[in-house]
């Protein structure tokens, strides 16, 4: 990391992408993510570590991007939203929460979808109680949940 005035000149690997960006030590790697790097898909609602709606994998961990330094993520592999289609092909995930009818305003989905994305490659074979644990960190505000954990639950089946 080298410092030109105020600013760390940083490399950020993203869904496999090297990204070289020039950012301040304070800032959030959620806001990067959607304002240096266009990564929109990664969503910033409570910016407090309540909701979810910013959750990334960094090497395969979740964590809420909005509470997390984008220059530690320097060396790190992170995967947002964006990296989990293949092309035109959709995760089986987001396959299955669309046919679910688990996604409303979408506002959550990116940060289900990092959450369960998560789980499963610890888990392949969760409980409905692993599952809504495995969710815990991400609140959405329309669908009653059921239909997220179902699209997890179909995905888990789908994958195995
Ligand atoms: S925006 Fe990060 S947890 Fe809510
Ligand atoms: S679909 Fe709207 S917050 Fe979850």
């Amino acid at each position: 990391m080298s410092n030109t005035s105020n600013l760390n000149a940083v490399e950020l690997t993203v869904n496999g992408v090297p990204y070289p960006v020039a950012i301040e030590t304070s800032r959030n790697l959620s806001g990067v993510l959607r304002d240096e790097l266009g990564l929109t898909g990664t969503k910033e609602g409570c910016d407090d570590c309540e909701c979810g709606a910013c959750m990334v994998l960094l090497d395969g961990q979740p964590i809420n991007s909005c509470s997390y330094l984008a220059v530690q993520a320097q060396g790190r592999e992170i995967t947002t939203v964006e990296g989990l289609a293949e092309g035109d092909d959709l995760h089986p995930l987001q396959r299955n929460i669309l046919a679910a009818g688990g996604v409303q305003c979408g506002f959550c989905t990116p940060g289900m979808l990092m959450s369960a994305t998560a789980l499963l490659e610890r888990n392949p074979d969760p409980s409905q109680d692993e599952i809504k644990i495995g969710l815990s960190g991400n609140l959405c505000r329309c669908t009653g949940y059921a239909k997220i954990l179902d699209a997890v639950s179909n995905t888990a089946v789908e994958l195995r």
